[in-house]
């Protein structure tokens, strides 16, 4: 592998650029290559964001480029795709863009690609699935970004609530990156603190934190409605996942990961804690569900599942 951190992006679109962007401004990858369908948009990138490199914190070779450029990268970050639209679902993009991400990814094989693909394109579960499937890598080596945003919003939102950093905030979204998510609150903390026994000893309600969880998944919907689209957070939370990687962190994040029967559920991508390093995901974490977010967790796989059978997997199957 490179001795040189390279990330190859794929997509340089609102999300692309954003991630590019913060990847400028907190440095640690030597080498970023950008493609797109759109060469001219490439070129274009390229130059305004090597204008800001006298102020990085780093140097940084960032270049408009191709496939080629994957055969000694350590991470391809794929954000191309068709986005929500106002009142879309991201499930609805699950066609189109599982076409989108087959061809990119053959691309990239082609190309001898050895590394950790991390994909945010929506929706992004089954766009991770498609990934895995078409690489033939092992399944640890593709992440999806999952509910790494969610868990940003959802910890964000928290901290306002209870008036602690968001850095202390201990909780997790699971499931689907999408409205069928669910907070297993039992095992939220406030540093070393229960969420769930503050609530009782501040006599607040636990519905308050209901409607944070309904605040967050509801987030995209608001955001794309007032500003078309959504980027600055995913690009924050794919810079996490990156750094999580090409420093061999070790780190626990929500991604979107393959069930090899964890919470009791297989042959799917879904959001769930992980342990990520160099090598992808290096373990999940599994937590115990009560009966209730057991169901939630479960339904969100089915959707995952019935999605996969009746829309994914005719698109593996076309030569
Ligand atoms: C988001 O949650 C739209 O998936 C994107 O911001």
């Amino acid at each position: 592998m490179n001795s040189n951190r390279k990330v190859v992006l794929v997509g340089a679109g609102f999300v692309g650029t954003s991630f590019a962007y913060s990847l400028l401004n907190q440095g640690g990858v030597d080498e970023l290559v950008l493609i797109d369908v759109n060469k001219d948009k490439i070129i274009g990138e390229e130059m305004d964001l090597s204008h800001g490199l006298p102020y990085a914190p780093h140097k940084m070779l960032i270049k408009a480029g191709d496939y080629d450029e994957c055969k000694n990268a350590n991470i391809v970050v794929i954000t191309a795709g068709l986005a929500q639209k106002p009142g879309q679902s991201r499930l609805e993009l699950a066609v189109a863009n599982a076409k989108i991400m087959k061809d990119i990814t053959q691309n990239v094989m082609k190309n001898g690609f050895k590394g950790v693909f991390i994909v945010a394109s929506n929706p992004v579960d089954l766009m991770s699935y498609v990934v895995a499937e078409v690489s033939g890598l092992p399944k640890s080596r593709v992440i999806g970004s999952g509910t790494v945003l969610d868990t940003a919003r959802l910890r964000y939102l928290i901290a306002e609530y209870i008036g602690v950093s968001s850095k202390n905030i201990h909780a997790y979204i699971l499931g689907e990156h999408g409205d069928s998510s669910l907070v297993p609150w039992e095992h939220c903390y406030v540093g070393c603190k229960k969420i769930t026994d503050i609530m009782k000893e501040k006599k607040h309600p636990m519905e308050n934190l209901q409607r944070i969880h309904d605040y967050v998944w509801q987030a995209a919907y608001d955001i794309i409605e007032k500003k078309k689209a959504t980027y600055y957070g995913i690009g924050m939370a794919l810079n996490r996942l990156v750094r999580a990687v090409l420093d061999d962190e070790n780190s626990i994040l929500t991604v979107s990961t393959y069930q090899n029967n964890e919470y009791g559920q297989e042959g799917m991508y879904i959001g769930v804690p992980a342990i990520i390093n160099k090598n992808g995901v290096k373990d999940i974490i599994e937590l115990k569900l009560n009966e209730d977010d057991q169901k939630k967790f479960n339904h969100s796989c089915e959707i995952m599942k019935e999605t996969i059978e009746k829309e994914i997997t005719p698109i593996l199957n076309e030569e």
